[in-house]
């Protein structure tokens, strides 16, 4: 049973065609993830599932009951603290006081943060306390699916790492479903269930490979073996690299 389809999406800017006929699904507890070179339309992708914008064309069926969204930029108010940051997303919500700072307290643990870091404001914090905090409000509406839109990217190795291993342990721990966008196969191959490639122009899916394994479960070796095969006899994956601008700078 997916939590989340699209069927036959298109998606256009000011008359430019940006998605054509995608099609995708996520199922329950799964995590897909999208890679693709730049331009090519992930990140249209995700807005368009997650309802930010209005597809041009096409079926999405959302069965998740909320979802949350975390970018490339921690995206932080940087007048807020970052328990207020993390408490952003509960401002609608009918939460007693206490209980919301329950929430903010729980969230920050499961991102990781020291209760010390939560009375900083984002200028005090490092890139990625920011984004552990970015993590948290994410998590801290209880959320069933997440949307990741390369929230490691600007992130040094090690750290990006470690991060990924706090995004594979929360979505497991709490059986999340999840849509995770990214330039690394060795990221997507951490981290996801399944990776699936959009096309250079994005027009549609051109397929998808499921990983061996649970994500968490898969050791450096694994994980390179896999890249290394899929780059060098896979021809699925022949294209993800053209027009990235990031790997020539
Ligand atoms: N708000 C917008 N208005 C007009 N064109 C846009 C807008 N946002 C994105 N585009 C264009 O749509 C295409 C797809 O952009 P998108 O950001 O979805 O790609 P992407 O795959 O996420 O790229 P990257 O990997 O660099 O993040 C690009 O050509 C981009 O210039
Ligand atoms: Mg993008």
């Amino acid at each position: 049973m997916s939590v989340l389809s699209l069927a036959g999406v298109e998606h256009a800017y000011l008359g430019r065609s940006v998605l054509k006929a995608v099609d995708l699904t996520v199922g329950a507890q799964e995590i897909v993830a999208l890679v693709g070179p730049s331009g090519c339309g992930k990140s249209t992708l995700a807005h368009v599932a997650a309802g930010l914008l209005e597809p041009k064309s096409g079926r999405i069926e959302r069965r998740y009951r909320r979802h949350a969204m975390i970018f490339q930029d921690p995206s932080l108010l940087p007048w807020a603290t970052a328990a207020q940051n993390i408490a952003f997303g509960l401002r609608l919500s009918r939460l007693p006081r206490r209980q919301r700072a329950d929430c903010v307290a729980e969230a920050a643990a499961r991102a990781e943060l020291e209760p010390g870091d939560l009375a900083k404001y984002p200028v005090e914090l490092s890139g990625g306390m920011r984004q552990r905090v970015a993590i948290a409000r994410a998590l801290a509406v209880r959320p069933d699916f997440i949307y990741f839109d390369e929230p490691f990217t600007a992130l040094d190795v090690a750290l990006r790492r470690r991060m990924q291993d706090v995004a594979i342990s929360n979505c497991a721990d709490a059986g999340l479903s999840g849509l995770f966008i990214t330039h690394d196969l060795h990221e997507a191959a951490r981290i996801a269930h399944r990776v699936m490639v959009l096309d250079t122009y994005g027009a549609g899916i051109l397929g998808d490979r499921s990983l061996p394994g649970r994500p968490g479960s898969r050791s450096d070796t694994q994980v390179q073996e896999w890249v290394a095969a899929a780059l060098s006899r896979d021809p699925l994956f022949r294209h993800i690299h053209d027009v990235d601008e990031r790997q020539i700078a």
